[in-house]
């Protein structure tokens, strides 16, 4: 099955109409890159587990890979399965995502899909870029959702589960602004046309930015 039809299988929300664009949906987007890396033994990572759905699809999708979620809410703890772990933490626990990393041996491919709030996708991408392994994948999801610091609530799981379902149920998100992300985007351009870094190429899709590492 395609990447897709799995993200339908597992009732992911990756692929219906709010993450499609232009006929393509964030799993076609992701099978492009994905799909050679399809049979390998790798360690897969996912920033946001809440219903474990999307981490199910990456195990079927990835036969031979070990899948790591990361959620801050204890209740995904339930969605480990074999080769399915989950940690408990913030997105931005440096010396949690350090261990787990370590523990893993790195990451091949890392997926932030949490909060989706700036300073915090900022941070794991600092804590977790250096701990993806050479050629690897760091994908930031959902990125038309780009929140402003809601730093004093970001980390108590109520509060954003409640943020999430009112501004959903009222059809609108929060204040959105890309704005310091795209500092952090400028800053690996720059640095690529230096020739210096390790980013290989840096894409940009409808709502996401795919990373590839360099050797
Ligand atoms: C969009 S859902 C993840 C959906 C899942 N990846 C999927 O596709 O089925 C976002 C998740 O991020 C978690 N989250 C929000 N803020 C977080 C933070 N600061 N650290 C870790 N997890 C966070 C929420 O508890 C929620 O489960």
């Amino acid at each position: 099955m395609t990447l897709h039809e799995l993200g339908q299988k597992h009732e992911t929300d990756k692929w219906d109409h709010s993450h499609t664009f232009m006929g393509e949906s964030y799993l076609h987007i992701y099978e492009r890159y994905l799909e050679p890396l399809r049979g390998m033994r790798l360690n897969f990572l996912e920033l946001g587990v809440r219903n474990g759905n999307s981490l199910r699809m990456w195990k079927e999708y990835f036969p031979h890979a070990r899948i790591f979620g990361v959620d801050f809410n204890a209740q995904c703890k339930q969605h480990e399965e074999d080769r399915i772990e989950i940690l408990i933490a913030s997105q931005d626990d440096e010396s949690q995502l350090g261990s787990l990393a370590d523990s893993a041996g790195g990451f091949d491919i890392i997926l932030d899909d949490a909060s989706h709030i700036n300073h915090l996708t900022h941070a794991s991408f600092q804590i977790l870029f250096p701990r993806l392994k050479s050629h690897g994948f760091y994908i930031m999801e959902d990125l038309g959702m780009s929140w402003v610091d809601y730093s004093e609530h970001a980390d108590d799981p109520a509060y954003m589960e409640g943020v999430l379902k009112t501004h959903q149920e009222r059809g609108i998100s929060i204040h959105n602004d890309r704005e310091d992300l795209e500092k952090l985007f400028r800053k690996l351009l720059f640095d690529m046309d230096m020739n210096r870094g390790d980013v290989h190429y840096l894409h940009f899709w409808s709502k996401i930015a795919v990373m590839k590492k360099g050797a």
